[in-house]
């Protein structure tokens, strides 16, 4: 099967129907997501903390996370898969962002285009943003890259915590407005909105020709994304509020083995017939 093109996804934001994007940071949560068929799959950075138990996503290194992005990439289906620039892999200079980007495109051939999280500056400060230059040097070497504003998590220090952006002063709205138009204009084929009051979501939306990916932005927006490992409850402990879960795969996965434990306790498992394998009867007899 191959990939939905962007055309393709640009077809359905036309059309105003719902781009439906999920995470995946394997081999079997892509196919999982693929059979579901999801227009989309994240290999985003969180599976940093998701799957691989970091405190943080700015952990991660870019060895570590194409080795995560390879594994998915290997899951039959059609969506357009994309990957983030993880933190530290791009900062330094234009070059070494331009290298990385280059490095996930070759991770695999069905990987579509990369998400870079992007600061919301406003002003004279927007000409010198360094994330919008980037961002600018990746489309115009025809990297197909989304543009992540609004909570952007490697950031999370300097914006003081994981928290609602834009909602405090028009200027922060504005900043976000004017940071996505920005990102449209030199080139990105859509926007992630993260956090963002959805009045704000949808006036963006609304005002770009584009379409936005939202994650706690509210249905305004022309398309959501879920970390699936939050969809699916396979982690213990509470799940953001912009999330939804939809299942309790850590507790039935912890059922399941423990029914497993116990059928090895009480030998019930494995059964000779079922699960073993035969010798024939002479052979047995030689061997004895
Ligand atoms: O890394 C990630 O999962 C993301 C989504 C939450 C947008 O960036
Ligand atoms: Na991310």
């Amino acid at each position: 099967v191959r990939s939905k093109t962007i055309t393709e996804l640009k077809t359905k934001y036309h059309a105003q129907e719902p781009i439906t994007m999920i995470t995946a940071h394997d081999f079997i949560t892509a196919s999982w997501a693929q059979s579901a068929g999801c227009d989309m799959i994240l290999v985003g950075d969180s599976l940093a903390t998701n799957a691989l138990g970091y405190e943080s996503t700015t952990q991660i290194g870019l060895e570590e996370f194409q080795y995560h992005v390879q594994s998915v990439c290997r899951a039959q289906g059609a969506a357009f898969i994309m990957a983030d620039m993880p933190f530290g892999t791009f900062e330094s200079s234009i070059e070494k962002g331009v290298e990385t980007a280059i490095a996930l495109m070759k991770s695999s051939p069905k990987v579509g285009g990369v998400k870079l999280e992007v600061g919301s500056t406003s002003g004279a400060l927007r000409e010198q943003d360094y994330s919008l230059k980037l961002a600018a040097a990746l489309c115009s070497r025809g990297i197909p890259v989304m543009g992540h504003v609004g909570l952007t998590p490697q950031r999370a220090h300097a914006l003081s915590g994981f928290k609602v952006q834009g909602s405090k002063s028009a200027k922060d709205a504005a900043a976000i407005y004017q940071t996505a138009h920005e990102l449209q204009d030199l080139g990105c084929f859509g926007i992630l909105l993260e956090c963002v009051p959805h009045k704000v979501s949808k006036h963006i939306t609304e005002s770009l020709s584009v379409p936005t990916i939202g994650i706690g932005a509210g249905n305004g927006v022309s398309g959501q994304v879920l970390v699936q490992s939050d969809l699916l409850g396979m982690n213990l402990g509470k799940i953001p509020k912009l999330a939804q879960k939809y299942g309790d795969l850590h507790e039935q996965s912890v059922g399941f083995i423990q029914q497993y434990l116990e059928d090895v306790a009480s030998q019930r498992f494995p059964d000779n017939d079922r699960n073993g394998f035969k010798i024939k009867d002479d052979v047995w007899g030689d061997f004895l």
